[in-house]
């Protein structure tokens, strides 16, 4: 194949972008914007008892690389708790997707927004306030 500024990586996942779709009984949605580009991200979380992602879907009006970055970051958060989500950087997407040009990285970061924004809908969704995210992110920052 070509080589263009994208990996075979990223490719993969523009051109079969795993996990898109929505859930209809989600219980954690998560949606951004990039006002730059116009790009919009949603993520759908169906979070189960024990606080585990047992489903996620996206759908991205967007460029190719946020596509791709929806679809790993879908990947990378199957069978992740809470707090594993919170540490899904944009840095651990772009990782796993062996790399984004340098233009392209903002559109990794809506990924990483996405994910936290469905993470406060998720618990507002049971009642609480979300700023158990912000705690949550202030322990991580500690620990790390
Ligand atoms: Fe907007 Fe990629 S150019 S998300």
């Amino acid at each position: 194949m070509a080589k263009g500024p994208y990996s075979e990586t990223v490719m993969d996942h523009f051109m079969n972008p795993r996990n898109m779709g929505e859930i209809e009984d989600a219980n954690g949605v998560g949606e951004v914007g990039n006002p730059a580009c116009g790009d919009v991200m949603k993520i759908f979380l169906k979070i189960d008892d024990n606080n585990i992602v047992e489903d996620v879907k996206f759908k991205t009006f967007g460029c190719g690389a946020a596509i791709a970055s929806s679809s790993m970051a879908t990947e990378l958060m199957i069978g992740k708790s809470v707090e594993e989500l919170l540490q899904l950087t944009n840095d651990a997407i772009v990782d796993a997707l062996g790399g984004l040009p340098p233009a392209k990285i903002h559109c990794s970061v809506m990924a990483e927004e996405a994910i936290e924004d469905a993470l406060r809908n998720f618990y507002k969704s049971k009642g609480k306030d979300d700023s158990i995210v912000d705690e949550m992110k202030a322990k991580i920052t500690k620990e790390n």
